[in-house]
């Protein structure tokens, strides 16, 4: 059975994603600086499983981190919080986790107390997110039917989370109830994580999953093929605006013209109450290799421009529902997610 990322009491080890499917690598990370270049390097990617390493980094940082007293221990810590807060810029988790650690540290002025506190945070942190994919699951899985063939689109399954899935969970949940769910998987360029993530874990727990080019899925949607979308979150703005993978936005647009329901899946860290809208999000740019090369080889002229943002906004007038632990948010256009802050 494999891992995303494990706390190991003075390192942190995570599964090597950019080798997956052809290699299953285990990485080690013995100080929180490597843990943030892994992040930004999507050794480990997927928001809430971006949160637990950089909380897992936190937790090492504190550990490793000398320092005469409490005050020059906790400016040191800012500066850890800085580094991990310019890893990934549109997961929100980050950010949740950062201000969650920080929070653990106010009103304590004992820095051994603080390092264990903020170690055992870590830990709770990846204990936590798989039961809450659990419970999204289980609030999610109503909205599929036997027989379903569902569209996702990136990953957001066991490998993008501290285990199970947000996405993947529901679909997850609703076969465990016995229904016969057959995963339409779009390959996800630019970095191909439907195509390398999403279909090596479904096919590791023998969900049927066929894989499509992103291209494919307005043909497969208009043919009454794809019966529902799932796909998690990176980002859901105040309004229900919702950041996910780039080409989530118009597997959405597909969805609302051939009047195929369109759900997201995420946990409440990844509801963003402080940012408006859609527009307020920060979308990361990501390098231009990832474009101009496909699988290590290079497809595109030398000198040619390139544009590789890595998310886009799927506005909420789009979204069927937004699916989280505490519930579900039906219809999220024009009310948003105040119901749950
Ligand atoms: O660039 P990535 O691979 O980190 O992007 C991941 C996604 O867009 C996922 O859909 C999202 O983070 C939700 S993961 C449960």
């Amino acid at each position: 059975m494999y891992y995303t990322i494990k706390w190991n009491g003075d390192s942190v080890s995570m599964l090597d994603q950019r080798l997956l499917p052809m290699e299953e690598v285990y990485r080690t990370y013995p100080n929180y600086h490597d843990v943030a270049e892994a992040i930004t390097d999507m050794v480990i990617r997927g928001a809430p499983a971006i949160g637990i390493a950089a909380g897992m980094g936190i937790a090492l940082a504190a550990k490793k981190m000398e320092a005469s007293d409490v005050a020059s221990f906790k400016k040191g810590m800012e500066g850890v919080f800085t580094v991990f807060g310019k890893t990934r810029p549109t997961a929100v988790n980050l950010f949740w986790t950062i201000n969650r650690m920080r929070g653990i540290m106010e009103g304590k002025n004992d820095i051994g107390e603080i390092r264990q506190s903020l170690e055992a945070e870590a830990v709770r942190l990846l204990e936590e997110d798989v039961k809450i994919n659990r419970q999204i699951g289980k609030n999610g899985a109503r909205y599929l039917d036997d027989g379903d063939v569902v569209m996702t689109h990136c990953n957001a399954g066991a490998l993008a989370t501290g285990g199970y899935g947000t996405a993947l969970g529901v679909i997850r949940a609703a076969v465990e109830e016995g229904k016969r769910i057959e995963v339409y998987a779009c390959e996800t360029r630019p970095y191909l994580q439907g195509a390398r993530l999403t279909a090596w874990e479904l096919l590791k727990d023998d969900i049927r999953v066929t894989l499509i080019t992103d291209n494919m899925a307005g043909y497969f949607m208009r043919a009454g093929v794809v019966k529902k979308v799932v796909v998690g979150a990176d980002r859901i703005a105040a309004n229900g605006d919702t950041a996910n993978k780039i080409g989530t936005y118009t597997h959405s647009v597909l969805a609302r013209e051939h009047g195929i329901p369109f759900y997201v899946a995420a946990p409440l860290s990844t509801l963003d109450p402080a940012t408006p809208d859609g527009g307020a999000i920060i979308i990361e740019e990501r390098g231009i290799d990832e474009v101009a090369y496909f699988a290590g080889i290079q497809v595109a002229p030398e000198g040619v421009f390139v544009k590789n943002p890595a998310f886009d906004v799927t506005p909420a007038a789009n979204i069927t529902a937004i699916i989280t632990e505490k519930g579900v948010i039906e219809k999220p256009a024009g009310k948003g997610i105040a119901e749950f802050f």
